[in-house]
């Protein structure tokens, strides 16, 4: 009797057991990554940062097929900590891919693809398309809204100068991260599963400046940076460390991010350095630089201390290499400059286009009949859609509606 007691125990502890590790591995293989997040730290034409978000810290593997052939490819992730979370960033850095080419991915286990392509071999004959602006999320559902209408250009990838999630770099604010990554994976990846890959600028909403002792004289080294803005430090590949960086598309095109005193001051190493990558530079077609105080702000004032800074030690820079065309951020407007050169309207000049009106609430505008340097100032929230070919491009600027609101050079189909 006791044997067939025994013998059923067995057999109720074998069934507890195979329920148990058969719910366990259910729920991991249906858990879908929390956030997709793809953009470059290498050349955009052969490379590709894949990260995505689990609970999880064991690591996976990410699988990658050249669109057209038969073989996967597996790589292992590196699993990263979600600064102040318990989620954690999944990331295979791939290389060696070739340009102008479709890869499908997988997460893990999961059987759902998603896609992304490699920027083109280059761009004399086929233009490429980058949605830029910047001050996303005020509120999710502006971000989602205007990420709804980028989507609809099928850019290649997408730009945002600063101010991400307004989580100020505190830690009680990461459900402000959760939300933005819900949004990019809710709008930014096509119905087709091609994911826009997405460079992202430094904003003043990313840095905590209550860090440091009142008086206390700001060292600005990795720690001390990684310890203002841990998000920006900690979430993304590009540009990382020092928070300032260049990526070349070949030859043809350069894209420069600045940080505009937030977590570098503008003058001192990260001058010298623009100066010297700029210098080195002269061979690339087109160059565009973002930062995310304005030179020629929409809303503040012109006389602001960033806005003057910005003016003095890197306008002469920009005008010097031959750039055409710089992106501005965090007036929460909608605005295009004349061109502009020695800080006066000069048709060989940079014209600047912001001001950060991605998924914030629109301010008033300065009144571009008596603001010299405004050809265009609007109170809406706005992307730029930027074309270029060869060494030429074009602008329109879109609002959230979809209406195209601005264009440059002037398209007289669009007045
Ligand atoms: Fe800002």
């Amino acid at each position: 009797m006791k044997n067939i007691q025994f013998a059923l125990w067995k057999k109720y502890c074998l069934l507890v057991y195979l329920v148990a590790v058969f719910s366990i591995s259910a729920a991991s293989a249906q858990q879908e990554p929390t956030g997709i997040f793809l953009t470059w730290k290498e050349d955009p034409l052969t490379s590709m940062v894949v990260d995505w978000h689990l609970e999880s810290s064991t690591s996976e593997v990410l699988h990658v097929q050249e669109q057209g052939t038969d073989t996967w490819a597996q790589h292992q992730s590196e699993v990263n900590p979600f600064p102040h979370s318990e989620r954690k960033i999944h990331r295979v850095a791939l290389s060696g891919l070739k340009p102008g080419t479709s890869y499908s991915i997988k997460f893990g286990d999961r059987n759902k693809e998603y896609y992304f392509n490699t920027m083109p071999a280059d761009i004399a004959k086929e233009s490429i398309r980058i949605a830029i602006g910047g001050d996303s999320m005020h509120d999710q559902a502006f971000m989602e809204k205007t990420n709804t209408q980028v989507a609809k250009f099928d850019p290649h990838f997408a730009v945002i100068g600063g101010d991400l999630a307004y989580a100020n770099g505190d830690s009680t604010n990461v459900g402000r991260w959760y939300q933005w990554f819900d949004a990019v994976k809710n709008t930014l990846i096509r119905e087709d599963g091609r994911i826009i890959p997405l460079i992202l600028g430094i904003g003043n909403h990313e840095v905590r400046k209550a860090v440091f002792e009142e008086g206390e004289e700001i060292i600005f080294n990795d720690e001390n940076r990684a310890k203002m803005s841990p998000f920006y430090y900690g979430l993304f590949a590009f540009p990382g460390q020092p928070g300032y960086g260049v990526l070349d598309f070949g030859k043809y095109f350069s894209f420069f991010l600045l940080d505009s005193d937030h977590s570098n001051p503008i003058i001192g190493p990260q001058t010298d350095w623009f100066k010297r990558e700029l210098s080195i530079r002269d061979d690339v077609t087109q160059i565009i630089t973002m930062h995310h105080v304005p030179a020629y702000p929409s809303v503040r004032d012109f006389n602001g201390t960033t806005q003057a800074r910005v003016r003095e030690h890197w306008l002469p820079l920009i005008e010097k290499a031959g750039v055409k065309l710089v992106f501005e951020n965090h007036d929460h407007a909608y605005k295009r400059t004349f061109p502009i050169k020695n800080n006066q309207v000069d048709k060989d000049g940079v014209v600047f286009i912001g001001d950060g009106s991605w998924g914030t609430r629109p301010r008033e505008v300065h009144d571009p009949e008596t603001t010299w340097y405004l050809d265009k100032a609007i109170s809406i929230r706005a992307f730029t859609l930027v074309t270029l070919q060869g060494s030429s491009f074009n602008i329109i600027s879109v609002d959230e509606d979809g209406n195209v609101i601005d264009s440059y050079p002037p398209n007289p189909l669009l007045k």
